[in-house]
C-alpha cells in the first residue's frame, strides 16, 4: 500500500557479492497471526497469542483493534489481546488504508454486534484487489450490505449458515474465506463454503477457531463447513512459521551461491516452491523443520512458473524467483494468475542489467552472467524483497529506497542477513 505519514523512509545499501553462510530462524507467519489476531473479537476476554512476527502490518492491525476497544500488550513474540464484552463497529479509512487486511474486522463484528461500518481498502501495486467475495459471503449469511462515501455498511438481525461459493475470476480468495469463515461460527444453523482458499494460513485460522469452541471440518479442503455455535472462548495458540520468508531465504541462498540452514520452517507448507527450485537444480535437504541449502557450486537452470492457489506456486514468491532466474542458464516463463499484473518489480531488475522481456502478462526471464549493484525503488513488500537478493548477488552497491514495505512483512531482515554474512545495512 501506499507510503503514510510517520512511515519513515529508510534505506538498505547493500555490497553484493557475498555468499551467505550460516543459520537463519524464521519467524512466524504475518499471514497467520493477522487472522488470528482479528478473530480474538469473536470471544469477550484474554486471547494469548505466540509466535507473532514484530511487524510494521502487526503493528497496524493492532492500532485498529485498539480503535475497536481492544486491550493490546506484546511481550517480544506474544501478544495479549483483552477483548471486551461489545466493542465499536467503525474501522475507519485513516486506519484501513495502512492495512488491507483490516477488512478482516467485518465477519467478527457482524457476528458479534450485528453491525459493521468499514472502509474500503484501497488497491496497491499488486493489482486492484477488490472485495466483492467478502460482500457477496456476508450477503449469504443475512447481512444487507450498502456501500456509500468509501465505506461499507452492514447490518443484520441475525447471521444464519448458508451455503457461500467463493472462488472469483483468480481462484479462490484467502481473505474472503477468512472473513465469511469468522461470521459463520456464530450464525445460526449451517455454512458450507465452497472452493474455499486451502492455504496454510487458512487453516490455521480454522484450527484456531475450533480451539476457541467452534465446529468446523474439512480444514485445509475446498469445502469448510460450519456448524453455528452460541459462543466461544478466547485461547492460546502459537502462530505457524512464515512460509514466505523461508522461501526468501532458501532463493537469497541459491542467489548467492551460499550454503545456509533455514531453521523453524514447515517444509510441508513450501513444497511447490521446493519443487520448483528442485527443478532449478538447487541442492536442498530437509530435515525437520529445518531446510539445509547448499549452493556452492549452483547455477540455475531455466524453469517455468504459473503462480495459483495452494498448494500451487505462490504468488507471494514469485516475484523472489524472479530474481534468481534473472541468473539462469537460459530463458525462464514467469506468469502469474493470481495477480496478473504482479510485475512492478522488473523495471527495477532491469535497472541492474536484468535481461526480461514482458509480454502478455509473462515474464520471460533471460539469465545473465551478472548483475551490476544501482539505486532502486521498493515498491511492495514482496518486490521489496526481490530487490534485496538481486542486491545480494550483484556487482558492487546498491541502495534500495522505499523499504517500509519490508518493514510490513519481514521482520530484522537486515540483521538475519548480516548474521548470515551479507554486507547489508539501514540508512535513515
Ligand atoms: C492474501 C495474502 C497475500 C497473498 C494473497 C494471494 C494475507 C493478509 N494476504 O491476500 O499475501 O498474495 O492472499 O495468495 O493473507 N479477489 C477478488 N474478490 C475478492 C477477493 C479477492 O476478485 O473479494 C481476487 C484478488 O484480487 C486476487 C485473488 O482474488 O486476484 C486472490 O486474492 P485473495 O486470496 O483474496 O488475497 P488476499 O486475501 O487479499
Amino acid at each position: 500500500m501506499g507510503n503514510s505519514p510517520g512511515i519513515k523512509m529508510d534505506k538498505f545499501i547493500i555490497e553484493g557479492g557475498k555468499s551467505l553462510r550460516g543459520d537463519v530462524y524464521i519467524s512466524g507467519a504475518k499471514n497467520a497471526a493477522l487472522p488470528l489476531m482479528v478473530a480474538s473479537l469473536l470471544a469477550p476476554g484474554r486471547t494469548v497469542l505466540k509466535n507473532v512476527p514484530l511487524l510494521n502490518d502487526v503493528l497496524f492491525l493492532e492500532k485498529v483493534l485498539q480503535h475497536l476497544g481492544v486491550k493490546t500488550h506484546h511481550e517480544n513474540h506474544t501478544l495479549v489481546l483483552d477483548v471486551p464484552d461489545t466493542f465499536h463497529t467503525e474501522a475507519p479509512y485513516d486506519l484501513v488504508r495502512k492495512m488491507r487486511a483490516s477488512i478482516y474486522v467485518l465477519g467478527p463484528m457482524l457476528a458479534r454486534m450485528k453491525k459493521a461500518c468499514v472502509s474500503i481498502p484501497g488497491g496497491c501495486t499488486i493489482g486492484t484487489r477488490p472485495i466483492d467475495l467478502h460482500l457477496k459471503g456476508m450477503e449469504r449469511l443475512g447481512a444487507r450490505i450498502t456501500t456509500e462515501h468509501g465505506y461499507i455498511k452492514a447490518r443484520t438481525k441475525k447471521l444464519a449458515g448458508g451455503e457461500v461459493f467463493l472462488s472469483g475470476t483468480f481462484g479462490p480468495s484467502v481473505g474472503a474465506t477468512c472473513n465469511v469463515m469468522m461470521a459463520a461460527v456464530l450464525a445460526q444453523g449451517t455454512t458450507i463454503i465452497r472452493e474455499a482458499s486451502q492455504e496454510p494460513e487458512v487453516a490455521e485460522l480454522a484450527l484456531f477457531l475450533n480451539r476457541m469452541g467452534a465446529k468446523i471440518t474439512g480444514i485445509g479442503s475446498k469445502t469448510l463447513t460450519i456448524t453455528g455455535v452460541n459462543q466461544l472462548c478466547p485461547t492460546e495458540y502459537s502462530v505457524i512459521p512464515d512460509r514466505i520468508e523461508a522461501g526468501t531465504f532458501i532463493t537469497a541462498a541459491a542467489i548467492t551461491r551460499g550454503k545456509v540452514s533455514v531453521h523453524n520452517c514447515q517444509a510441508a507448507h513450501l513444497r511447490a516452491v521446493i519443487d520448483k527450485l528442485k527443478e532449478t537444480g538447487l541442492p536442498l535437504q530437509c530435515e525437520g523443520n529445518t531446510i539445509h541449502v547448499d549452493a556452492t557450486n549452483y547455477i540455475p537452470e531455466p524453469v517455468d512458473i504459473t503462480t495459483s492457489a495452494y498448494p500451487g506456486f505462490p504468488t507471494d514468491m514469485q516475484a523472489q524467483m524472479t530474481s534468481l532466474l534473472c541468473f539462469a542458464r537460459g530463458v525462464s516463463h514467469v506468469r502469474d494468475t493470481i495477480y496478473p499484473e504482479r510485475f512492478i518489480h522488473i523495471q527495477e531488475l532491469l535497472r541492474m542489467g536484468a535481461n526480461i522481456q514482458m509480454a502478455d502478462n509473462m515474464a520471460a526471464v533471460t539469465g545473465v552472467k551478472k548483475l551490476s549493484g544501482a539505486p532502486v525503488m521498493a515498491s511492495d513488500l514482496r518486490a521489496s524483497a526481490t530487490l534485496v537478493l538481486a542486491a545480494l548477488a550483484a556487482r558492487g552497491e546498491s541502495a534500495i529506497l522505499r523499504i517500509y514495505h519490508i518493514d510490513r512483512g519481514y521482520e530484522k531482515i537486515e540483521e538475519k542477513l548480516q548474521k548470515l554474512g551479507a554486507r547489508i545495512q539501514r540508512q535513515q
